[in-house]
């Protein structure tokens, strides 16, 4: 058992770490070219932001929250997302009070209560980002563009965006009435959890992920049909700019996503994945959300990518990730005086940049260089005491097997392999 990770949870072992990293130096840079800035909060926070954030009748709250009891009797919640932390932040440390649009992004584990299954995990890990302060389509556009734009970066091809709007709370009201009334005659076959939802959110029974759930709402009315004049003019300007920044959309009527704090846009992205989760992204503006949690009326809109699909989604399109390991040089050595030369150079080495290893077991010099091998180094080299009394060493090239000789210093070695 305690050799044994739980279930849904997975290791990133140093073989692939380099993915990782790759992929968060991409996200960074992308972030700084859109001027987002990081944030980084709890990896709990009280039960309370999320019930009334995400909201009680999603399926994130209701059924898949890792929620405790602290030892002072709090109520406390492995974040499942990254939105309502973020936006608690925003109120709390008044960033409000800044110049807006106020754009943060942020790199999270986060935890549902899921099952688990190829792309779906009980702690994943999210990228997100949120701009806080602004109506204006052109963010949801941008929103929408970042992602889109970093999935092109990193070699992805057939990747659909879909979108949609879901209104406004107004727009909303009429939707629900009519969604009730094409429900009614089968409100004894929906689940138990719909039957609830359909008094309090019957807008989210379209997302229900049962079966019989899912052939009721065929054929629904569309919230799309519903929208009212502010919000189909904003969705017909976020559409422009879409097009303005030359990025392709579909629009699907039937988005409605799993949290309750949507408005206006919403949208998905979804990769032709044969094997694991295809919805790799997903995010749209929650003008609401703000005030819901405390603050005043400020607009916001925002997405989250999950990581693991993303190279999942890589993986199954065959994109190579540079930067596996590679160590520039692997410094041999026999004897106990060579050992210590060996040491100091490995550090002389690393301060010039140079990713240097030697040997740290005591090993045969065969070892020594089946470890060289191991570790891809690019260039190795022996030395013992012949080599230390003449100030000269064998410098040799790992990939093609040749030998050139070369002064035993720092400066001619980090010279010698650039
Ligand atoms: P979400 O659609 O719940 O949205 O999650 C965003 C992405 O996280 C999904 O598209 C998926 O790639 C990944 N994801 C979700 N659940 C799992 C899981 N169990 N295992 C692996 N990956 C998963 C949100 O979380 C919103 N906070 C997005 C947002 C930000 N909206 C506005 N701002």
């Amino acid at each position: 058992m305690i050799t044994k990770a739980p279930k849904g949870t997975a290791d990133i072992l140093p073989s692939q770490a380099y993915k990782w990293q790759y992929i968060e130096n991409q996200i960074k840079k992308i972030c700084e070219e859109f001027c987002i800035k990081e944030i980084r909060t709890p990896v709990f926070e009280h039960t309370e932001l999320f019930e009334r954030g995400v909201g009680d009748t999603t399926d994130v709250v209701g059924k898949e929250m890792y929620t405790f009891n602290d030892k002072g009797d709090r109520s406390i919640t492995l974040r499942p997302e990254g939105t309502a932390s973020a936006a608690r932040a925003y109120i709390e440390h008044g960033l409000f009070n800044e110049p807006q649009p106020v754009k943060v992004y942020y790199l999270i584990k986060c935890y549902r209560y899921e099952k688990p299954q190829a792309g779906r995990y009980r702690e994943f890990s999210q990228f997100g980002v949120e701009v806080y302060g602004s109506r204006e389509p052109s963010v949801d556009a941008e929103i929408m563009a970042l992602p889109m734009v970093l999935y092109k970066r990193l070699g992805l091809k057939n990747l659909t965006l879909n979108i949609n709007s879901i209104g406004c709370p107004v727009c909303r009201k009429e939707y629900n009435k009519k969604l009730k009334e094409f429900l009614t005659a089968n409100y004894d076959n929906l689940c138990d959890t719909c039957k609830e939802r359909f008094d309090k959110n019957p807008m989210r029974i379209i997302d229900c992920k049962s079966p019989i759930c899912k052939d009721i709402v065929k054929g629904a009315p569309k919230l799309l049909d519903c929208i009212c004049d502010e919000c189909s003019d904003h969705f017909e300007k976020v559409k422009k700019n879409l097009t303005a920044m030359g990025i392709e959309y579909r629009i699907d009527p039937y988005i409605v996503r799993g949290l309750d704090y949507y408005t206006k846009t919403v949208f998905e992205i979804i990769a032709d994945n044969k094997n694991s989760n295809s919805t790799v992204c997903g995010g749209g503006r929650y003008d609401g959300l703000i005030e819901e949690l405390g603050g005043n009326s400020m607009p916001a809109c925002g997405f989250a990518l999950g990581m693991e699909r993303l190279l999942l989604t890589m993986e199954e399109q065959g994109v190579e990730i540079p930067g596996a390991d590679v160590t520039d040089i692997y410094i041999g050595n026999i004897g106990e005086e060579s050992n210590l030369f060996a040491q100091s150079l490995v550090m002389a080495l690393r301060e010039k940049g140079v990713i240097a290893e030697k040997d740290h077991l005591g090993k045969s010099v065969k070892a020594q260089m089946k470890y060289a091998n191991k570790i891809n180094a690019r260039y190795s080299m022996i030395i013992g005491d012949t080599e230390i009394a003449e100030g000269k060493v064998r410098l040799k090239n790992m990939t093609d097997g040749t030998e050139t000789e070369c002064t035993l210093t720092a400066d001619e070695i980090a010279g010698a392999i650039k």
